[in-house]
């Protein structure tokens, strides 16, 4: 499923790796992340190369909703709740240097983006407590965010908080301003290079699917953190959330504002303005990556709420994508342990990485070029909170938990995915039924766990191992993929590794 900001037809095109070359600093990752960085390095003098697995904005940055504003959601008392209003205020400063940022490059860059009110919204008395008790924590914050009871939703609300002139923009835009920006200033970026391995320490080795090159720094901007020294992935929950384009009917105008809903799901909306039409973006029903039971019937269950609200609106798009939450909630970004003071990375945004990138990607490179940003220093020097910890080692139990319990239903032969989803009948044994068109299925190939899947009336047969750390794959019935429950590493149906910690396809299986 291709996003309203991907579907166009301009195609990325690459500058040649060369191998053997020395730089200043490699960043992986072409995302907001990985290029803000690169920018800021190369205006700075460095050469740079950006090593992209994919294409740029191909995994999160292309597949966002693009608000870019300081009101989100209820984050900043669920942070409340865990750290000191000092780290509290560090937060919402870094992404204030992050909007402030992006906007003033957008502006010299003539990048339109649209200012427009944010809203946070409640439709149930619950709903409303949450919207008090982050209006205490904004106002502390000195966000000057006030409680009102008109957000110009056409249906019912309690309550709503606003802080007003906020932005949204088209990330692929901005994305292709960088871009353009990194390459006039002397930097490289390569598309279909995936980053494998660091290794060395003075300068350090980059091993790439391309050849390896070597750097003096390295950037991991590649969503989760892709090497597992520091073992972030155990301290980040994957979480996917899905997203339309909505075609209102005529004489129906799209709310004037960008709005979050407080409950959950999550119900997330602003507008856009495309060949004289505007269309309505609505986004939520999320869920961690590979645990439930049909990705599907999340996406309908939103365009169900959708077309609820605002009754003969028509898809233009769908998509979804997943961002990485901290357990602790404070996004990670600065240098990466075992790193050796050289390897960098940033993630954990949750799903506010149109400002929290920036500011990652401005605190990553006053750490590469000897800078300090107050903010950035307190952020890093947070301690984990006693329910923050306590979170990550529950979201650690549920992965060993899952671990064990879908390697145990192999070993006993039942099939990791039920059969109503994938339209197969039940049977573990070796070869497995293959499944109708765009099904797939677990199960046990003599010792082995395998993935059976038919897509546009091909079959592939994989191993089911994640090539991470081993979690059983789930089939995706939405985006007809193999998704990992563990860390949120996913494969095509031919094994592909699409995104995620995982740097290795899944292997195919000959049939046992
Ligand atoms: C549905 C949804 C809606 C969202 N809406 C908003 C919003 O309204 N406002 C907001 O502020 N934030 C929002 N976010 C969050 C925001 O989009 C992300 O936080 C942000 O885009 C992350 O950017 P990134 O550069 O870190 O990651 P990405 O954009 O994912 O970039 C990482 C890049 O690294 C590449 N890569 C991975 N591994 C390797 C490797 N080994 N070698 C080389 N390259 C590699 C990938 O291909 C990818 O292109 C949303 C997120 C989701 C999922
Ligand atoms: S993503 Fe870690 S085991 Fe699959």
């Amino acid at each position: 499923m291709t996003s309203l900001w991907l579907d166009r037809g301009q195609s990325f095109s690459s500058d040649p790796f060369e191998a053997g070359r020395s730089y200043d600093t490699v960043v992986a990752g072409a995302g907001l992340t990985g290029l803000v960085t690169a920018l800021l390095l190369a205006r700075s003098g460095q050469r740079v190369l950006v090593l992209e697995a994919r294409f740029p904005g191909a995994v999160t940055t292309g597949n966002t909703t693009a608000k870019v504003s300081l009101l989100q959601g209820t984050i900043l008392s669920g942070l409340a709740r865990q750290y000191a209003q000092k780290q509290v205020g560090a937060y919402v400063e870094a992404n204030r240097e992050g909007q402030s940022w992006l906007l003033r490059y957008l502006d010299e860059h003539h990048v339109p983006y649209q200012r427009r009110n944010a809203y946070t919204y409640a439709t149930t008395a619950q709903g409303t407590e949450r919207l008090l008790e982050e209006l205490g924590a904004a106002t502390t914050a000195g966000l000057d965010v006030e409680y009102v009871r008109d957000a110009r939703l056409p249906f019912p609300i309690q309550g709503a908080l606003l802080l007003t002139a906020q932005a949204q923009i088209n990330p692929m835009d901005v994305l292709d301003a960088l871009l353009r920006d990194v390459r006039a200033r002397g930097g490289s970026v390569v598309g279909g290079a995936r980053l494998r391995n660091v290794s060395g320490s003075g300068p350090l080795a980059v091993h790439t699917d391309q050849g390896t090159v070597t750097a003096n720094n390295v950037v991991l901007a590649t969503g989760t953190p892709v090497l597992d020294r520091g073992l972030y992935f155990t301290k980040l929950k994957p979480l996917r959330s899905y997203a339309a384009a909505l075609e209102l009917p005529a004489g129906v105008t799209a709310p004037p504002g960008m709005y979050l809903s407080a409950e959950e799901p999550t119900h997330s909306l602003r507008d856009y303005e495309v060949d004289g039409r505007t269309l309505l973006l609505v986004g939520g029903h999320g869920h961690q990556v590979g645990r439930t039971e049909s990705e599907r019937s999340h996406l309908s269950g939103l365009l169900d709420w959708a077309t609820g609200h605002f009754p003969g609106a028509a898809a233009t798009h769908t998509w979804s994508a997943q961002d990485y939450q901290a357990t602790n909630l404070m996004p990670f970004f600065g240098k990466l342990p075992r790193g050796r003071g050289h390897i960098f990375f940033g993630t954990g945004y949750n799903k506010w990485g149109m400002t929290n990138a920036v500011a990652a990607a401005l605190g990553i490179s006053a750490d590469i070029l000897g800078g300090s940003l107050r903010w950035a220093n307190t952020i890093h020097r947070r301690v984990t909170s006693p329910g923050g910890a306590m979170t990550a080692v529950a979201v650690n139990a549920g992965v060993a938990a899952r671990l064990a319990t879908d390697w145990g239903k192999l070993a006993v032969g039942k099939p990791v995915v039920g059969p109503a989803e994938t339209g197969v009948s039940a049977g573990p044994t070796a070869g497995g039924p293959v499944p109708a068109d765009d099904g797939g299925r677990v199960y046990r190939d003599g010792a082995r766990p395998a993935a059976v899947s038919t897509v546009d009336g091909t079959t592939c047969r994989l191993s089911a191992v994640c090539t991470h750390l081993g979690g059983i794959v789930h089939w995706n019935d939405s985006e007809m993929t193999w998704d990992c429950p563990l860390h949120g590493s996913r494969f095509s149906p031919d094994g592909k590794l699409l995104e995620g910690p995982a740097t290795k396809d899944l292997p195919r299986l000959e049939q046992g």
